[in-house]
């Protein structure tokens, strides 16, 4: 970028320019989610004022430009240099330029690390918005923050906000392959490659780094941790500084994930042993060559002997001695190295009672404490299995105290709806951070990963995030809820979810009071629902592990090696990992902890069945007995689904029609969906235990017809795999030319009723249907949505809803289906179900 050397009047003119690269002038080409200044348009004008940069360089400029997009023309004066101007002004800059310019400034609260201070300061007559920080990156950050205030409709004319971030790794990671598709992904393809190549247009990738700059995100791994080794070859790296450069104004470093033997695979030696020296030589010469290309790379992260990836373990070497072979070379630039602790065996042995995979990384890390090099940081998931909808903290997070640590937390929503459903995670992420793991007085896990408890030099956040290249970037405009979540609890684990929720939604819909609380009441209570109607008191979530972690799949975790028990049979549930009788994980706590897990009595209900294997009669703190809470919690959670979609609609009048109908679409989905998971869920407990439901309920549909049931012609009837993703394990399937046909005679009282078509929409063809009463066609519609599985079962069950149509006794409803590519129309039920009004 240009030096700001040019004289300040030929500056008011080129500045825009100056600043095209990476300012507002571009139009987008993405949703700007929180970033919508234009909720800042009643007031810009008076919180204009001309901008003094002080000092010079791009990061700099970055921050002079946001704050010229945000408030608008009037603030288009810049004036470059080292003199503060004679009337009022913001005036920009690192500490060490400013600082000395203002001596009213209180030099004990001078930022430090990526901090900011926003202070205004009586200066000779005139007035000035300082937005000071330790670093460039610290003043974006304080514009950044200047704008969200008044973007909130905060008081702005008098500040005085010093924020020094919790942790100086605040990391995002893309989970992206080379050929463009995304691991885990659900928000379109990769912003960052596409055909074993990094994208020509790097439009997005700007967008995408000025939302996390604006969020204090400071760097970001682009590639899968299940990484392509082509990444490190020479020619890689050339096309990876053209991404570091579009990163560079918004102070985001460039990061990659490596693969261990990245050395046998790209450098063509006969070994990756990392005690071998030709290797070390190796790994310094890959990294110096990333250090020339790029200078300000942040650094590696990597995942090793761990499911199928290469490791250490290959030549009896540890986690220590590989990733310090990295580490090292790493150091010298500056750099950081990543090394995750999801290492376990997925061929664990299912017979074996005292198997257990959550114990993996604490067994496998504990004894190599001490032994890592000071830029090596251990990225722990906040769990010990894998990203489910209800964990323990991690026992790891207690149990290094000389080593640096990070959390990993999943923005993606892998295993928690993968977007289509809301699932709010802030309030869970709070919960593992505020945990208190005991270890040396209070302990919570946000201390120790900010390095704060051993006094650890480095330490703090990485997340998967997965944006794509969707307009929405996550796939639906309420997901971006948790990115900005994520951001906020980086940089203030502090922060309380109903802080950031109500952020949010000022920033990205306004600051209607009615907006403010249904949005609120929705996101805060999404995550409770979605446990509840998935997998309750820490069973895990209950998805199919096997398949694509979307839909029921209670069975798929059982008798593999992977590890994921929920240990379910004919008389209980659950993992038992205490000390006296099972795998022993509870003595990976502190006694402290362990205590509180220890005996099912008093261990907390919503980690019961991950601590303890009870009889299905065990009776919870809550009074109810394990099964009932099942059959409870899954009724209770669809039924909170469904009112989200009611909710949502109430706001019709207050957000733009592209969003509403968005989540909309979104919302209706999960409502149906959540009675899939329902359904099948509690089916399948209901056969395992034969213990029926107190309030009977499961088995019983009174307004439900089988498709298996209807007249059909054409329709076959088929089992579905597994059996409690359809209702009554069956459904029809389409398999000639077509059309095909299912009719049932209505036969209940007149009125007006909503019938609910539930079929399966696979991803290999586009059905479809009609709805006939009688000879008029009253509906139709088309299996188009893009659920990922190509099979009948709890991924593809989905329903459409047709409202208020008028039925009399013995009215014939008819379904016809049109089967495509594949796809063969397939129907489960019908529910005829009396309308709300
Ligand atoms: C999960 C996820 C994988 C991913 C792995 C990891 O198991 O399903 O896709 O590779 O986590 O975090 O390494």
């Amino acid at each position: 970028m240009r030096t700001l050397t040019i004289e300040s009047k030929l500056w008011l003119v080129f500045f825009p320019l100056l600043l095209g690269s990476n300012a507002g002038a571009l139009a987008r080409t993405a949703d700007e989610a929180w970033l919508r200044y234009p909720t800042l348009s009643g007031r810009a004008s008076a919180l204009a004022h001309p901008i003094t940069i002080i000092g010079k360089g791009e990061i700099l400029n970055t921050a002079a430009g946001e704050l010229i997009q945000g408030l608008g023309e009037s603030a288009t004066e810049v004036s470059p240099g080292a003199v503060l101007p004679n009337h009022d002004a913001f005036v920009l800059g690192e500490w060490q330029g400013v600082g000395p310019l203002l001596t009213e400034l209180d030099r004990s609260r001078a930022p430090s690390g990526d901090g900011f201070w926003l202070k205004t300061v009586q200066h000779k007559g005139v007035k000035y918005w300082v937005i000071v920080g330790a670093s460039a990156r610290g003043v974006l950050y304080g514009a950044f923050r200047f704008l969200a205030l008044a973007a909130e409709d905060k008081d702005v004319s008098t500040l005085d906000d010093r924020e020094i971030p919790a942790a100086p790794i605040r990391w995002a990671s893309q989970w992206d392959n080379l050929d463009g598709s995304i691991e885990r992904g659900y928000g379109g393809r990769s912003i960052f490659f596409e055909g074993a190549q990094v994208r020509p247009d790097l439009t997005r990738v700007r967008e995408y780094a000025r939302l996390l700059a604006s969020l204090g995100i400071n760097a970001c791994v682009i590639n899968n941790v299940n990484a392509d080794p082509r990444l490190l070859k020479p020619e890689a790296v050339t096309s990876l500084a053209r991404v570091a450069e579009v990163f560079r104004p918004w102070g985001v470093r460039l990061a990659i994930s490596v693969d261990l033997s990245s050395p046998m695979s790209v450098g063509g030696l006969n070994t990756f042993d990392p005690l071998n020296p030709e290797v070390a030589a190796w790994w310094r010469m890959a990294i110096d060559r990333i250090y020339q290309a790029i200078p300000d790379f942040a650094g590696f992260v990597v995942k090793a002997d761990s499911e199928g990836r290469s490791g250490p373990s290959q030549y009896g070497r540890t986690a220590a001695e590989a990733a310090n072979v990295m580490a090292r070379p790493l150091a010298v630039h500056d750099g950081v190295m990543l090394y995750r602790t999801f290492v376990y065996n997925h061929h664990l042995d299912w017979r074996d009672a005292k198997a257990d995979r959550a114990r993996a990384a604490y067994d496998y890390f504990h004894p190599l404490d001490g032994r890592f090099e000071a830029n090596v940081v251990l990225q722990i998931k906040y769990g010990p299995i894998d990203f489910q909808v209800r964990e323990p903290a991690s026992p790891l997070f207690g149990a290094m105290p000389h080593a640096n640590e990070a959390i990993e937390l999943q923005v993606t929503q892998e295993y928690t709806g993968q977007q289509r459903h809301l699932c709010f995670l802030v309030p869970m992420w709070k919960e593992i951070l505020d945990f208190d793991m005991h270890v040396k007085g209070e302990t919570p896990v946000k201390t120790i990963v900010s390095g704060a408890v051993w006094g650890r030099p480095l330490g703090g956040y990485n997340a998967v995030i997965n944006v794509g290249l969707d307009p929405s970037w996550l796939g639906s405009p309420l997901a971006m809820a948790n990115l900005y979540g994520y951001g906020r609890l980086a940089w203030n684990p502090d922060l309380s979810s109903e802080e950031i929720v109500e952020e949010w939604i000022r920033l990205t819909f306004g600051a209607s009071p009615k907006l403010i609380a249904t949005v609120s009441r929705m996101l805060l209570s999404s995550w409770h629902s979605y446990e509840s109607y998935t997998g309750p008191l820490g069973a895990g979530t209950l998805t199919d592990i096997l398949g694509p972690h979307y839909g029921p799949g209670v069975e798929s975790s059982e008798r593999n090696g992977w590890g994921q028990w929920h240990r379910a049979d004919h008389q209980g549930v659950g993992m038992d990992r205490t000390t006296e009788t099972g795998t022993g994980y509870i003595g990976q706590y502190s006694p402290e902890v362990a205590r509180l897990y220890e005996p099912p009595f008093r261990c907390p209900d919503n980690l019961l069945l991950f601590m303890h294997h009870v009889p299905y009669s065990f009776v919870l703190h809550s009074g109810k007995t394990v099964i009932q809470h099942i059959y409870d919690s899954h009724y209770a959670g669809a039924e909170e689904a469904s009112t989200l979609v009611d909710e949502w609609s109430s706001l019709e009048e207050l957000i733009d029609r592209e969003r509403y109908q968005a989540v909309r679409k979104r919302l209706e989905y999960q409502a149906g969906h959540a009675m899939v998971w329902r359904d099948a869920v509690v089916n399948w407990f209901f056969k395992l235990s034969g213990i029926p439901d107190a309030q009977n309920r499961v088995g019983f549909n009174p307004n439900r017809i089988e498709a298996e049931d209807m007249k059909l012609s054409g329709y076959q009837p088929v089992e579905v795999t597994p059996s409690e993703t359809a209702s009554g394990g069956k459904a029809v399937v389409c398999r000639q030319e077509g059309p095909c046909e299912a009719v049932l005679k209505y036969d209940g009282k007149g009125g007006r009723y909503d019938i609910k078509v539930q079929y399966f929409d696979l991803n290999n063809g586009i059905s479809r249907y009609q709805l006939w009463l009688g000879d008029r066609l009253i509906d139709s519609w088309s299996a188009d949505d893009r659920l990922p599985s190509n099979q009948l079962n709890g991924h593809t069950s989905t329903r459409h809803t047709i409202p208020g149509v008028e039925l009399k006794p013995f009215d014939s409803l008819k379904i016809v289906g049109y089967p495509d590519g594949g796809e063969p129309a397939p129907l489960d039920y019908v529910e005829v179900i009396p309308s709300a009004e």
